[in-house]
């Protein structure tokens, strides 16, 4: 196989989701502990923690001690490049975090054993559906009290609509956590207490002998083997490829137990880059010719200079340093130098990326999420939406001879993904939107200190927002005279519904047939 071809096939780009407190940075920790890019349990915490120390990154960090943006760590396992990417979950859920999962080829959930399926997690799962991003599950904290395995699985199929195969399985939990069984060797692993290596392999014991060494969980288990091999469920790579199914492994992340096992079958089974929709084509990632598109910029990092990082997705070719980019919005080349690399223990700059890499280049605004590059084919990848805000704001200066500046501010900003910003077309009223409270902190922080505009946000009447489109001008035209005091114009200049209420919007859904009201919008 030629480098080109072998360096594309081995890379595995992939996001955690979870709802917070799930175990969505103990996973991580463990994962890198696995790949040898950590030594020591606890560096990922002690740096989420620590960071804001060094870093000069924004002051509202500092003061929250959370990471406003997500971040890229890089390395190895078992001959595999993996690109992790971060989902920021507490308060510092954003956007960004939904646009992640655009740039990702698979997601790894992660679910509390004792809380099953939770609210970020749902919503986290549907953006997944929106590529059919094949997901495996790990269900977490199996040495607490857990829930019955056999409920936690039902309620993953029926709540997030996805078949389960078990590949490994809990012999009790808590206290009586007893170990794993795994179906494809049908041993029992067993829980050693106390530290462990997350690197060495757990002692495989046959189901024979299992049962004369874990007497109280057997019989319980015996017959959830029976279930589930009767209901058929077996692990199918090409349903799990195509995000119908997921393969569930069970543990507890903080006793490194489990997740060895989901990572071996992980590098095996999970897709290497996989081919991108555009408006014209669909981009083989194994294409010589180069493409990406970026999905993230990160403003701001050193407030000395206004710079800005663009996060690239590489969906096709190699990168190589000082190679020029056509960017296909603008619809000229740019020479992008001096290209970020992010590696789980730190950034530097790199020469080379394959296509599956997230690469950072430092830029002054002239880019923006949602651009394609490519090496001069007009073509845009499709698939990189804004997401409807569930949280509303109206927006005023504090003196009102700074509305312009306010205006300019956050035009700006919501070309940086930080906000979305919406016009009523009747009235005069600014209505910032956001999927994450701390957007509107960012936002503020940002207009005050980059553009001298102190603003106040006032709560509003607004529940949910949705884009509307139709095939016929007229019933747009017929809407806009009916419900025009819903109606605004996005920062991109897209007409968008701003419901007051959810049954007002299911209310307006039935009136309006021929009306589409998308949740999502494309940013082509
Ligand atoms: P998140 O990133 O998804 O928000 O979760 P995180 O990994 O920070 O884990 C949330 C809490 O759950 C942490 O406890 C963590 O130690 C604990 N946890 C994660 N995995 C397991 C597990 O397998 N078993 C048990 N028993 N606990 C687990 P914390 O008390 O909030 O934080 P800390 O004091 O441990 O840092």
């Amino acid at each position: 196989m030629a480098e080109h071809q072998r360096e594309i096939a081995r890379r595995r780009t992939f996001a955690i989701i979870s709802h917070p407190d799930a175990g969505k940075t103990t996973v991580t920790e463990q994962l890198l502990l696995l790949g040898g890019a950590i030594n020591i349990a606890g560096t990922v915490k002690a740096r989420k923690s620590n960071r804001y120390a060094t870093s000069d990154w924004m002051e509202i960090e500092k003061q929250r001690g959370i990471s406003v943006t997500s971040s890229v760590m890089q390395f190895d396992y078992h001959g595999c490049v993996i690109n992790l990417l971060d989902t920021p979950g507490h308060e510092d859920f954003s956007e960004d975090t939904y646009r992640t999962l655009t740039a990702v080829d698979s997601a790894l959930m992660v679910i509390d054993a004792a809380r099953g399926v939770e609210e970020r997690t749902i919503k986290l799962l549907e953006v997944c559906r929106l590529r059919d991003t094949p997901v495996v599950t790990f269900v977490n904290k199996l040495d607490r009290h857990a829930r019955d395995p056999l409920d936690l699985i039902d309620e993953i199929e029926n709540v997030l609509k996805i078949r389960c195969a078990p590949v490994t399985w809990p012999v009790g939990s808590g206290q009586h956590f007893d170990g794993i069984f795994d179906f494809r060797t049908r041993c029992v692993i067993p829980f050693v207490r106390g530290e462990q290596d997350p690197r060495v392999a757990g002692e495989q014991v046959p189901l024979a002998q299992a049962i004369t060494r874990f007497p109280a969980n057997m019989r319980a288990l015996q017959e959830e083997i029976e279930l589930i091999e009767g209901a058929g469920t077996g692990f199918d790579r090409d349903a799990y490829l195509a995000g119908t199914i997921t393969p569930v492994f069970f543990g507890s992340a903080l006793r490194s137990f489990g997740l060895r096992e989901l990572f071996d079958m992980f590098v095996a089974t999970a897709p290497a880059p996989r081919p991108r929709a555009t408006n014209r084509t669909v981009v083989d990632a194994y294409d010589q010719r180069f493409s990406g598109f970026v999905f993230k910029i990160q403003a701001n990092m050193d407030p000395h200079h206004r710079d800005r990082i663009a996060f690239m997705r590489i969906c096709s070719g190699q990168y190589t340093e000082g190679k020029k980019l056509y960017n296909v919005r603008l619809g000229r080349y740019i020479q992008l130098a001096n290209a970020i690399r992010f590696m789980a223990q730190g950034r530097g700059a790199t020469d080379s990326a394959w296509a599956g890499d997230i690469i950072g280049f430092h830029n002054h605004g002239t880019i923006q999420i949602g651009d394609t590059f490519s090496e001069g084919e007009s073509f845009k990848f499709a698939g990189i939406p804004s997401f409807a805000p569930e949280m509303f704001r109206r927006v005023r200066p504090t003196d009102p001879l700074r509305s312009k500046a306010l205006i300019k501010g956050l035009t700006q900003l919501c070309e940086e993904g930080a906000a979305q910003v919406f016009s009523y077309i009747q009235r005069h009223d600014i209505v910032l939107g956001a999927v994450g409270m701390l957007q509107f902190d960012v936002v503020a922080w940002r207009l005050q200190y980059e553009y001298a505009v102190d603003c106040v946000f006032e709560p509003i009447q607004v529940q949910t927002a949705r884009w509307v489109t139709a095939d016929k001008s007229a019933e747009i035209d017929k809407l806009r005279a009916h419900s025009a005091n819903y109606l605004a114009i996005d920062g991109a200049g897209r007409l968008a519904y701003l419901a007051p209420t959810n049954v007002n919007l299911q209310l307006a859904e039935e009136r309006w047939p021929e009306i589409r009201f998308s949740a999502t919008r494309e940013m082509l």
